[in-house]
């Protein structure tokens, strides 16, 4: 069994496994290198040949314990037919709504859609640099998808004024992401996917009375699926002011911090095992504070199952170096 496994499943702590989030992105310059040739973001991650190549760049740098297939939670909206683009400095920026649309996929065109990325998924597996280790899948959680569809651009501080006005449409949403989620995921798993994280990166736009509707409801339908397929499945409901509550009633197998969340809070009040926390921005500054921030959190989780990571994506100012150095101090812990 993976390392990654032993902590998650096994739940073992004298084990300290680390992967981070985006750590296939722009701060690697074999990366930008592809990107440069290929303008199209959709297209790259259609391209099952570049985005296993992407997938696999940093683990041939870095002794990582998964690889995270190169995609975005965006590529369901897309699948969805809602028209999905990504520009410069600015991010992603989405079409215009069409329920009837929308209504007429069915599971097989949604599929053929969107598998050049279970092909992209399947070369990881077959790659010996995955040998041992695991491969993440994901999605965006419910509420952070219905985020981008309605919002059309990603919210900063704030939903747009009238998120909430079409209550009618924000159900038949909810409705369709729920089914082609579990579509998208048990594609990702039958490819080779062997652990699946939900991203749900706007959770923390939501006042506490609207989290059951938006976020613990759905999100609990998707984890239960995950587990009914029998694989372990991570939440990282970013910037959540209550995980513990999180914790009980979503019951994820792991749940990943950011950076605003107290780790010694968390220790003393999760009992499931606990994945980041480090503020990617640390990444940014120098060795010696990299280290000190870096055995604070070792030290923290020293007696709990822990998965080092990050507290959100790697940023892409880091230094690759830096990463080297993240990844051999957790390895060599
Ligand atoms: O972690 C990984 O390395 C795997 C690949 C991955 C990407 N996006 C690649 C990507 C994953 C897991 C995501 C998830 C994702 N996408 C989230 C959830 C995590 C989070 O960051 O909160 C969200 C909210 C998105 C939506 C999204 N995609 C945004 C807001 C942006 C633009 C802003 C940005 O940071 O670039 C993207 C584009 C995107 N997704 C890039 C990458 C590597 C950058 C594309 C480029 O090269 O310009």
């Amino acid at each position: 069994m993976s390392q990654l496994l032993d902590c998650i499943k096994k739940k073992k702590t004298n084990i300290k496994p680390i992967w981070l989030m985006r750590q296939a992105g722009r701060y690697l310059p074999e990366f930008r290198q592809i990107r440069k040739k290929n303008p199209n973001f959709i297209k790259l991650c259609l391209d099952k040949k570049l985005s296993s190549e992407i997938t696999l760049q940093p683990l041939k740098r870095f002794d990582l314990d998964a690889a995270i297939i190169f995609s975005d939670i965006l590529m369901v909206p897309y699948g969805l037919n809602q028209a999905v683009s990504f520009k410069k400095n600015f991010g992603p920026l989405l079409g215009p709504i069409n329920l009837e649309k929308i209504s007429k996929i069915n599971k097989i065109n949604f599929s053929n859609k969107l598998s050049p990325i279970y092909k992209s998924i399947q070369k990881v597996k077959n790659n010996s640099l995955t040998n041992n280790k695991e491969i993440i899948g994901f999605v965006g959680a419910p509420w952070t998808l219905l985020v981008y569809m309605i919002n059309k651009f990603s919210p900063k501080k704030k939903l747009i004024k009238h998120f909430f006005k079409d209550k009618f449409l924000i159900k038949k949403i909810l409705i369709i992401l729920e089914k082609f989620l579990k579509i998208h995921i048990q594609q990702q798993i039958s490819h080779g996917a062997t652990v699946i994280q939900i991203f749900d990166s706007w959770a923390g736009l939501l006042e506490e009375k609207d989290l059951p509707e938006y976020v613990y409801i759905p999100t609990l339908n998707l984890v239960n699926y995950v587990k009914s397929l029998n694989v372990p499945v991570i939440c990282f409901p970013r910037e959540i002011k209550n995980y513990k509550n999180y914790c009980e009633i979503v019951k994820p197998n792991v749940i990943s911090i950011d950076y605003n969340v107290d780790p010694k809070l968390i220790v003393k009040q999760i009992k499931i095992p606990v994945q980041g926390g480090l503020d990617p921005k640390i990444l940014l500054s120098d060795k010696n504070n990299l280290r000190k921030k870096t055995l604070k959190y070792l030290n923290i989780f020293k007696h709990h199952p822990y998965v080092f990571n990050l507290g959100h994506g790697v940023l892409p100012e880091t230094n690759p170096m830096m990463v080297d150095y993240l990844v051999k101090l957790v390895k060599d812990y």
